[in-house]
Formats: C-alpha cells, sequence, structure tokens
C-alpha cells in the first residue's frame, strides 16, 4: 500500500482491507503515536465536509504529521489553474494528498499527474475511505464480515458503489435496493459479483426494500440528493419517497441488525425520525472510525506503520 494512490475501493484486495481494520484497531487502542513525524498531507477539498476533514486533520496529528488544508474557494481546481499544475505544484511541497472533488475524473487527472499518493476523499463516483470505516464499524458490532448480509436502501451513489466493492471483497452478501434508473451501473456491479464468487458472498438488487432488507444484518442508507446534485432534490424526493429506512421497514431485518449512515443526515427523508437515535442506530461510532481508519490509511500509504498489529486478519 506504502505510496499508492486510493482512488477507488477496487484499487485494493480482500487483505488489504482486512489489514487495515487490523490496523485501524490498533491504532484506535494506541491513540497518539509519532509514526508520521515530518510527513504532510494537503486537504484538498471542492465541496464541503465536517467528518472527512476532522478526521484527516487529526488522524495526521495524532500520527505525529502535518495537513495543510485548501478549501474550494483558495484553488480554484480547474479554474484558477489546471488541475496537472496542481498537482504537480502540489507534490513538491507534500508527502499525500486527499482531495474531495465534484468530477472523479478530476481525481484521475490529479492523480495522473501527482508525484505523491493521492486519496479520494470523496467525488460523484466513490467514497472509499467512508466504505472502510464502515467495514471497521460492522467487524468491531458483529466480530466478523464474512457471510454477513449488509442491505442498502436509496441510491445507487458513491457510498453505494464503494460499499459493495468493500462488501464483495471480504465475503458479506451486498443487497441494494434503488428504484429503477437509480441502480449501480452494470460494470462496476459485475466486478463485485466477480470479487463476491472468489471471497464468498452474493451480491443482490431489487427495486424491493423491503425484499433487501429481510434478514439483514445492517441496514444502511445515504441520502437521495448528493452533494452537486441539489437541482435535483425535489425530484428525487419524490422518487425515493418509497425507500425511507423507518420503524416498518428495519423490522424486517434481524432482530439484532444495526442501521448505519454516513452522514450528513436528513431526519424525515432517506431515514424516518428517531431512527438515527435508537440504540439499533451505530451512526456515530460510524463517524468516530472515519479517523481510526484514516489513521491506519495514512500510516500504510505514507509508510509510516511500525507498530505490532494483532486482531483481525
Ligand atoms: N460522511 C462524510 O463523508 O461526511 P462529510 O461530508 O462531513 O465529510
Ligand atoms: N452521497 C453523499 C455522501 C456524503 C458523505 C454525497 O456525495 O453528498
Amino acid at each position: 500500500m506504502k505510496g499508492k494512490d486510493l482512488l477507488s475501493v477496487a484499487d485494493l484486495g480482500g487483505e488489504d482491507i482486512r489489514l487495515l481494520i487490523s490496523d485501524a484497531i490498533d491504532m484506535k487502542a494506541q491513540g497518539w503515536l509519532s509514526i508520521l513525524s515530518g510527513k504532510t498531507l494537503a486537504i484538498m477539498f471542492e465541496k464541503p465536509s465536517l467528518r472527512t476533514r476532522v478526521s484527516f486533520e487529526l488522524a495526521m496529528r495524532q500520527l505525529g504529521g502535518e495537513t495543510v488544508y485548501l478549501s474550494p474557494a483558495e484553488v480554484g481546481l480547474g479554474e484558477r489553474e489546471s488541475v496537472p499544475d496542481v498537482a504537480r505544484v502540489l507534490s513538491r511541497y507534500v508527502d499525500a494528498i486527499a482531495a474531495r472533488t465534484f468530477s472523479h475524473q478530476t481525481l484521475e487527472v490529479l492523480a495522473g499527474y501527482s508525484s505523491v499518493p493521492v486519496i479520494n476523499a470523496l467525488s460523484d463516483w466513490e467514497h472509499p475511505c467512508q466504505a472502510l470505516a464502515d467495514l471497521l464499524t460492522i467487524y468491531e458490532k458483529k466480530g466478523e464480515l464474512q457471510g454477513l448480509t449488509l442491505a442498502f436502501v436509496g441510491d445507487g451513489n458513491n457510498v453505494a458503489r464503494s460499499l459493495m466493492l468493500a462488501a464483495s471483497l471480504t465475503g458479506m452478501n451486498f443487497r441494494i435496493a434503488t428504484p429503477s434508473g437509480y441502480a449501480i451501473e452494470d460494470d462496476i456491479f459485475n466486478l463485485a459479483q466477480n470479487n463476491a464468487l472468489s471471497a464468498g458472498g452474493e451480491i443482490f438488487y431489487t427495486d424491493d426494500p423491503r425484499q433487501a432488507v429481510t434478514g439483514a444484518d445492517v441496514v444502511y442508507t445515504d441520502v437521495w440528493a448528493s452533494m452537486g446534485q441539489e437541482a435535483e432534490a425535489e425530484a428525487r424526493r419524490q422518487i425515493f419517497a418509497g425507500y425511507q429506512v423507518d420503524g416498518e421497514l428495519l423490522s424486517l431485518a434481524r432482530e439484532d441488525a444495526i442501521f448505519m449512515h454516513p452522514l450528513p443526515a436528513h431526519r424525515g427523508e432517506e431515514v424516518a425520525e428517531g431512527i438515527l437515535d435508537t440504540p439499533q442506530s451505530v451512526v456515530f461510532d460510524q463517524a468516530e472510525n472515519r479517523l481510526h481508519m484514516q489513521k491506519a490509511l495514512l500510516a500504510g500509504i505514507l509508510g509510516g506503520l511500525e507498530i505490532p498489529l494483532a486482531g483481525y486478519r
């Protein structure tokens, strides 16, 4: 993993994910370390963020490194300066770049021209750091991943794609319910199905949320209109109306099922009022785990990992 980009969960194998989970568990137990002393991460965002920005900044600080935050207004990625030039300049200053972009292609160009690793901090296509932290959370709650069933209800979006790939690489069963027209694209769905064949899980699509959720161990949803889709928000509210996760839908899952959401959430839209605040909901553990997983990721990519590893392999 040292020196590599992380643009997609597909850049990882199942063993990488298991190792990251193990390392994140160790990081969580050990707290502050000084393994990235002298290393600097640029955090360059075209969109707003609470969790991703704070967790990247604190992850570097807790590992002894530094960050430089570049807001959308400061960089003007592709407007004030071309993406290749930004990549080449930043590479002269920092050891890695975490970037949040509207278009995934921007991220690919950035990575193509950067001589330091580029980490996808969310694009319109994927959100790999979220999926990795989510698997850490599921592992902590359930003690395993292999054989568990995750039901994703809502939009076949960036979060769904990354989660499907991560589940498929770790032997989880992944069911997704979306309105037709909002399903995950065939090429990435087929990639996940191929992964699942080797890892021992099943990937399944339906337009019926009840079918997806029945008997699931994990019920997951995300916003219906992602950042950049604000103009479609009202239309999407109509289209996704039957896809809200409410108490009745959740009751079809296993009795010990957990509810997950990457946040920010729109209570009363994709998730009914109150669900986020029930004991079944692990959304704030999820948010915390962004920090621990990103510490493991940064340690792996920046090559500073020298602590003894134990736990999940
Ligand atoms: N879940 C997540 O990525 O949150 P932010 O957009 O606040 O970073
Ligand atoms: N799908 C959402 C996730 C936010 C963390 C978005 O892209 O806005």
